[in-house]
């Protein structure tokens, strides 16, 4: 299988698909990275070791025997720990009872096994015995903590996971003060950069830029992954491009503070670690207690980004959504939200409905305003009981007249919050995160609940289990409008307050598996202001996740553009809304709009009452056509035709089996006339493929001489081709 150890040289070599990583136990017990890259067929590359000190500004490493003597400071380190002479950023770094934080990561021994093994606490990707085989290395600090590197290959992709075990051995306590799930040494400085920025309304931006000399920090630390940075990034090779050159993918299975960290030192090595964000964190380990990084996910591709987005989402749809939501069609929802806002009641939700089931959706989402007394955002977060003034009967009698319709019902909750007009917060006012004596932030009117705490944690469970128990609720949007202000947690001592965000986290994940698991037909979608903390964590309990609350396609075409490079169709929730558009106020044809939301999880997101005939009978053509060809996009896979950075946009689906391939086209902006032909990609090249013209070209044809989509346009408009193999 994947792993092998070298006991005569001492050296690991880990396979995936088509990458080889590999690593020594040097002299002395340092651990150090050989080798990242294409598949190698033998593990003897010592000779790629850098350990030489080079002036007397690098120290070297006094314990090693003898003559020998390298530099920590110029060596590829495998787990590079803090203050022990490698001044570059660390991944582990561990304060000490003497006060000190000087931290060293020796090997001790090893162990490698079948399978993986699951994170106590935390969600992470699964891999079989038959799928994936893990290696375990134990390290030791002096001062007694246990450093334990875990690393697991897949055989069927180009994917390794790395995550850590701090274990305090010592009989005094420890403090964790960084403790990364992965580290890389790469032996050349030409990396370029790409990572996702944005900000609501904004998601998943993509930048590409020369990493430079020094210090870069992709993170978040506002208590969630968030809208600003997304806990991805990928190294670059020179060349790369998107479908050729090395593409490096680290993706963190984690949703709260994290920090991807790169350096590229002045002897030409770059360093990447992807973990917590140190900052304000700090974990107290008792004697005994262990301390788990959440996991790092690490793809490799010679095909570019292309092929590193791909080989992730065929990843993360093996080995980390839900297995049951990748069978079942996910239901064509319409959500209430841009209908009608917080104005409805259940006439207006059943009018919607009778539309809906006329025009073949599936389910109505009633989204903000069905609870207390909301009436805006000003009020009644944690009060999750049925506003009856708007809903008499309540929950459980619009489901019985929206299931009588033929369509399901989905609610919205916005479970880690108070609002500060509440009874929750009258009652329990020490129960959101707050500093005592401070002026607490407040930001949508609201504050967030503080989810290290068990009884905040009870009170969520129990609450929403009592709504979802109140009628026949299929379907759940969970949503996170706020970050965190003035971190501290009232019940918290002194020394483990640096724990705060690092507990929350750890409760939110308790929280939706505790209702997962008593509601396991339910299904969640997750949601945060738009696409904030869209990452890997989230998406292993929430199938799916609503990319963006900007539902403006030309500025969703970038949005899931941004979003594609890690993460699936599968997982993006994307809904046709009215034109003109109400975050941009942009006109677009009700086409294009039904385009773009069709590559992802496709919904509705507007009054269906206030159609013309005509946009019915779109809405109809789309959902027929959508539920049609969606397992190509669903299951498909992703080729990026043309990227939307000027005046046209073009991407593609096609089956694994080559058989079936859905194009799309957009022009972004008009133009009079431009010759515009498109390479399709992906297809196979002998079998003759035909349209819905009944046109029949071999596939070699369309990809290598492409479509020709000359002609007058108008802005946003958009074609659609659906192709299937003869
Ligand atoms: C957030 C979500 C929206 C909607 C509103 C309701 O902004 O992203 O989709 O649910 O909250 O308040």
């Amino acid at each position: 299988m994947g792993i092998t150890f070298n006991s005569e040289k001492r050296i690991f070599k880990l396979d995936t698909s088509s990458s080889s990583y590999i690593l020594k136990i040097g002299r002395g017990g340092y651990m150090m990275g050989l080798y990242y890259g294409a598949r190698l067929d033998e593990c003897d590359v010592d000779y790629l070791t850098v350990r030489e000190g080079h002036d007397s500004t690098v120290p070297l490493s006094a314990s090693a025997e003898d003559d020998w003597r390298f530099s920590p400071d110029t060596m590829q380190a495998e787990y590079p720990a803090y203050g022990s002479g490698d001044f570059r950023i660390s991944a582990v770094k561990i304060k000490n009872a003497a006060g000190n934080s000087v931290t060293d990561c020796r090997y001790e021994g090893h162990r490698i096994y079948k399978g993986k093994e699951p994170i106590p606490g935390m969600p992470s990707t699964r891999g079989s015995d038959g799928e994936a085989e893990t290696l375990e290395i134990m390290c030791r600090d002096v001062t007694g903590a246990g450093i334990t590197l875990i690393y697991t290959v897949f055989e069927n992709h180009p994917v390794m996971t790395r995550r850590a075990v701090i274990k305090n051995g010592a009989d005094s306590p420890l403090w964790v003060e960084r403790a990364f799930s992965a580290a890389v040494d790469f032996t050349h400085p030409e990396f370029r950069l790409l990572h996702l920025w944005g900000c609501w309304g904004r998601e998943r931006a993509v930048e590409r830029r020369p990493l430079g000399h020094g210090i870069t920090k992709i993170s978040s630390g506002r208590g969630a992954s968030g809208h600003y940075h997304n806990p991805f990034a990928a190294l670059l090779a020179p060349g790369c491009s998107e479908e050729s050159g090395e593409a490096y993918g680290f993706n963190l299975v984690y949703s709260g503070n994290f920090s991807i960290e790169t350096e590229v030192d002045a002897f030409g090595l770059t360093r990447i670690i992807a973990g917590i964000n140190p900052e304000g964190f700090s974990w107290k380990l008792d004697p005994g207690e262990e301390f788990y990084t959440p996991e790092a996910v690490m793809v490799y591709s010679d095909h570019g980004e292309g092929g590193m987005s791909r080989a992730l989402h065929k990843f993360y749809r093996e080995h980390l959504l839900e297995r049951e939501w990748l069978k079942t069609p996910r239901p064509v929802v319409v959500n209430n939200w841009e209908a009608t806002y917080f104005g409805f009641d259940t006439e207006k939700l059943v009018a919607i409905a009778k539309e809906a089931a006329g025009l073949g959706l599936d389910m109505l989402v009633v989204d903000d305003g069905w609870f207390g007394k909301r009436n805006d955002d000003r009020s009644s977060l944690g009060d999750w009981t049925v506003n009856e003034e708007k809903l008499p009967g309540g929950l459980s009698e619009l489901a019985k007249r929206v299931n009588a319709l033929g369509l399901g019902l989905g609610v919205w909750f916005e479970p880690e919050m108070v609002s500060r007009d509440s009874d929750l917060f009258r009652a329990h006012p020490d129960w959101c995160i707050h500093t005592e004596g401070r002026d607490m932030s407040i930001a949508r009117h609201q504050y967030v609940l503080d989810l290290s705490r068990q009884e905040v944690r009870d009170y969520i469970v129990d609450s929403l289990s009592v709504v979802l128990s109140s009628a026949n609720i299929e379907y759940v949007k969970w949503d996170f409008n706020r970050n965190l202000t003035e971190y501290s947690s009232a019940l918290l001592p002194a020394d483990r307050q640096g724990e705060l965000f690092h507990r929350y986290v750890l409760g939110l994940y308790s929280v939706i598996g505790r209702l997962k698991a008593k509601f396991p037909d339910v299904l969640f979608e997750g949601c945060a202001s738009g696409g904030g903390r869209y990452d890997p964590a989230m998406l292993s309990f929430f199938p799916q996740y609503w990319t963006s609350d900007d539902t403006d396609p030309i500025e969703r075409i970038k949005i899931q553009y941004g979003t594609s490079l890690a993460y699936p169709a599968c997982t993006m929730s994307c809904h046709v809304s009215a034109s003109p558009n109400h975050q941009t106020g942009r006109k677009t044809p009700f086409k294009t709009r039904g385009d773009v939301a069709a590559a992802g999880v496709f919904g509705y997101e507007l009054d269906l009452t206030a159609l013309s005939e005509r946009e019915r009978d779109d809405v109809k053509r789309q959902v027929a056509e959508y539920k049609a060809r969606r397992h190509i996009v669903m299951e498909g896979d992703l080729y990026r035709l043309v990227p939307p950075d000027g005046d046209i946009a073009a991407w593609m689906y096609v089956t694994p089996d080559k058989t079936e391939a859905l194009f799309t086209y957009v022009r972004i902006k008009t133009m009079i006339a431009p010759v515009s032909f498109v390479k399709l990609r992906g297809l196979d090249p002998d079998r003759v493929y035909i349209d819905e013209n009944g046109v029949r070209r071999l596939g070699s044809t369309l990809m290598r001489a492409g479509l020709n989509m000359t002609g007058n346009r108008r802005d946003a408009e958009s074609v659609t081709m659906y192709f299937r193999a003869e």
